[in-house]
């Protein structure tokens, strides 16, 4: 398989590194419009190759916003991952930053495009949601090809902060031991950790938790990003990084995972027209189904303030495209 990821920032270096040391992975392009940086980061990974034990080429280019042949290195990719744009710096939120991040994402995945017409698309650029919708709009490709990384990402967090409690209430819980699923727009406020079906290896977490417990650990998973993006001065990359290629894996694979993914909805949980996080499996053709798990009451109403919250922002992108 052949990846491009596109941005040699800290995101999109993560996906490179991680995808390199996978065997269904053959070749990673990493494209940057900066000139000798994603040289840098490719020749970097390369030579972890012989401790880490991979075959895997990495390489990397420059290509500026426009230059009709800067993608052609990136000919014939199977997926096409997009980290490209601004971070958010502390005490921003992701969706401030879609009058900045619009018209790159849509120059990006039209260069990519144009070297790679079979390519599925992931997304990571934030707004995720918004420039999930805007990729999809763009290329007008089939929605199977186009996923939004926020779920997988969101999920793990949200499996890190149950285990954390889990151990706090004496049940000696890892990360890996813990299933939890995160739906809904990837934003502070208005994603949906799915408490009604977390469980510690199928035991609920609602027998194991008190209910005050289980808030904290759904208020620390929704601003999971925020505080790492507080601490690091600029929004965190090894499990962003992570996810996405974990969703490359899936495709790669053929794996048919259920992973939560940002994708169009045409009906689906009631709604249509816009991109957002729901349970999908993940296999060798994208988007191969989207699951309709039943949800409380109350996990309803929160999925459809998420959704309220990203058509808001999606309404947004023709102002930021002029
Ligand atoms: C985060 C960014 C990548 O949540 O959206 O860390």
């Amino acid at each position: 398989m052949k990846v491009t990821v596109v941005g040699a920032g800290n995101v999109g270096a993560t996906v490179a590194n991680v995808l390199a040391t996978k065997d269904f992975c053959s070749e990673v392009v990493l494209v940057d419009i900066k000139e000798g940086f994603p040289q840098g980061k490719a020749m970097d990974i390369m030579q972890t190759a012989h401790m880490l034990n991979f075959d895997t080429t990495v390489t990397g280019v420059t290509a500026l916003p426009g230059d009709e042949n800067g993608y052609a290195p990136t000919a014939n990719s199977d997926v096409v991952v997009v980290t490209s744009g601004m971070p958010r710096k502390p005490g921003m939120t992701r969706e401030q930053l879609v009058g900045v991040n619009a018209k790159i994402v849509k120059s990006v995945v039209d260069q990519a495009l144009k070297f790679s017409p079979n390519a599925y698309f992931i997304i990571i650029s934030n707004p995720m949601d918004t420039m999930t919708y805007l990729t999809l709009k763009d290329t007008k490709l089939p929605r199977n090809r186009i996923l939004g990384q926020g779920g997988m990402l969101d999920s793990s967090r949200f499996r890190y902060f149950l285990s954390k409690a889990l151990n706090a209430a004496g049940y000696p819980a890892t990360p890996t031991d813990v299933d939890g699923m995160v739906i809904g727009g990837h934003n502070d406020k208005t994603m949906v950790p799915l408490v009604s079906i977390a469980t510690w290896r199928g035991v609920p977490v609602t027998q194991l938790l008190s209910k005050e417990a289980l808030d904290d650990v759904v208020a620390q998973t929704k601003v999971g990003g925020a505080t790492l993006t507080g601490l690091l001065g600029t929004s965190a990359w090894y499990a962003p990084g992570a996810a996405a290629a974990a969703m490359v894996e899936a495709i790669a694979l053929d794996a048919k995972k259920l992973i939560p993914c940002c994708v169009y909805l045409e009906g689906e949980y009631g709604e249509s027209d816009l991109c957002v996080g729901v349970p999908v499996v993940l296999g060798a053709n994208g988007l191969e189904k989207i699951v309709e798990i039943e949800l409380t009451g109350e996990e309803k109403e929160k999925f459809e303030a998420s959704v309220a919250a990203a058509r808001e922002t999606n309404s947004k992108l023709a102002e930021a495209l002029k």
